[in-house]
């Protein structure tokens, strides 16, 4: 099949070297157990997605043994369509198989299709605290705006199911964008209050979040972050956007006072864009800042523009091609589903013999 795209990309990270506490099976992060998930909220994934996440995942499976995750039930926090909820699931999954990754390397499942992530989460739940919950940011900001009666209760438990996905699985090094870097923290806080009350059971996830591009910045407000959540369509390129979208967005994006191309505090448009040129070229940013020594916004923008077209095209066309044989699709998720529910239902044996569930 040619569906799949082997290759990789070499990146700095944070937390390159680093290696898990002693105890575990892994010795370090030569191999580790890798985990990380997208939520299907929408068709196919945007731009932040992929530079913040995907491309480190692409290149993380080269190594490590890796679990990616459609997280269905994380969608489920805010309202959704029943009707669409299923179809975004497959369209997401087939946009990670075009970014790079591959289901013969790694593990590739709906999170649903693993009933042990809501078991483990109502366990991890009674580990959690109101307090560390409440002070989630991301909570904080979805819920500004809602009557405290009508704020659901899913998205105050979010961090706590995303706990539940990574340690499932006894997840060592989970690479995010990063926004998620405060939920981190609280599975991080999560397992080692597990560990200390009922015996060394996970070991404590590492986040793994790049170095450059793990905050790609809306592209009409470099003060906010690109999300797919926002009402301004021209915040995001979305991973499907055909070439006319693309150069229409980019035209419109906001850039900064001067006309140098270079990357600085001082210009923060113009290094998010910077940003987002190396990493769909995979150049350095010193090299683009050079190819526009001369050069204005105007030029610029178009060299960019073309660039994404040329990253996006293909993208594109394997997203349908894969999307064109759901037979394919289905025998990849099933074969996802029942490699992942085997790790989890080991990890939930021995939770469930720790904490006392069981007859006597
Ligand atoms: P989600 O679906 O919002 O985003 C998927 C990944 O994309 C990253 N990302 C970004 N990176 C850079 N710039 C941006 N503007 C940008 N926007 C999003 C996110 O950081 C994320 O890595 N809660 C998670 C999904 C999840 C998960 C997990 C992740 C559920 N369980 C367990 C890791 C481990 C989320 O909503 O991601």
């Amino acid at each position: 099949m040619g569906l799949y795209r082997r290759g990789s990309r070499s990146h700095d990270f944070e937390n390159k070297g680093r290696r898990p506490q002693a105890g575990f099976e892994k010795g370090s992060w030569e191999m580790a157990r890798v985990f990380s998930g997208v939520q299907p909220t929408a068709e196919v994934p945007h731009l932040g997605n992929y530079i913040g996440a995907f491309r480190q995942w692409v290149a993380l499976q080269d190594q490590h043994e890796c679990f990616f995750c459609v997280v269905d039930l994380h969608s489920l926090t805010v309202p959704w369509d029943p009707k669409l909820l299923g179809q975004r699931s497959r369209q997401t999954a087939a946009s990670l198989i075009a970014s790079g990754i591959d289901p013969e390397r790694s593990v590739l499942f709906l999170q649903s299709e693993v009933a042990e992530h809501t078991e483990l989460s109502w366990i991890l739940t009674c580990v959690s605290r109101m307090g560390e919950l409440s002070r989630m940011t991301q909570f904080k900001d979805k819920s500004r705006n809602l009557e405290r009666d009508s704020i659901g209760t899913g998205l105050y438990m979010y961090p706590v199911l995303m706990a539940a996905d990574v340690l499932a699985y006894r997840g060592e090094l989970v690479p995010v964008g990063d926004d998620q870097r405060q939920h981190l923290e609280l599975m991080r806080n999560i397992a080692e209050r597990f560990n200390r009350d009922f015996g060394e059971t996970f070991p404590v996830p590492e986040p793994y979040i790049p170095a450059e591009g793990a905050r790609i910045m809306a592209l009409d407000d470099p003060t906010r972050k690109m999300d797919k959540s926002s009402d301004r369509p021209n915040n995001l390129i979305w991973m499907n956007d055909p070439p006319e979208v693309v150069r229409r967005k980019i035209a419109r994006a906001v850039t900064d006072s001067g006309r140098e191309v270079t990357a600085g505090s001082d210009k923060p448009a113009i290094t998010n864009l910077l940003t987002i040129y190396a990493a769909v070229t995979d150049r350095p940013v010193a090299a683009i800042e050079r190819e526009y020594e001369d050069k204005g916004y105007g030029d610029f923008k178009m060299g960019l523009s073309e660039a994404l077209i040329d990253f996006l095209g293909p993208f594109r066309s394997r997203y349908l091609e894969i999307l064109d044989d759901p037979g394919q699709l289905d025998k990849v998720l099933d074969s996802g589903a029942a490699r992942a529910k085997e790790v989890a239902h080991q990890t939930m044996q021995s939770v469930r013999e720790r904490i006392g569930l069981r007859r006597s």
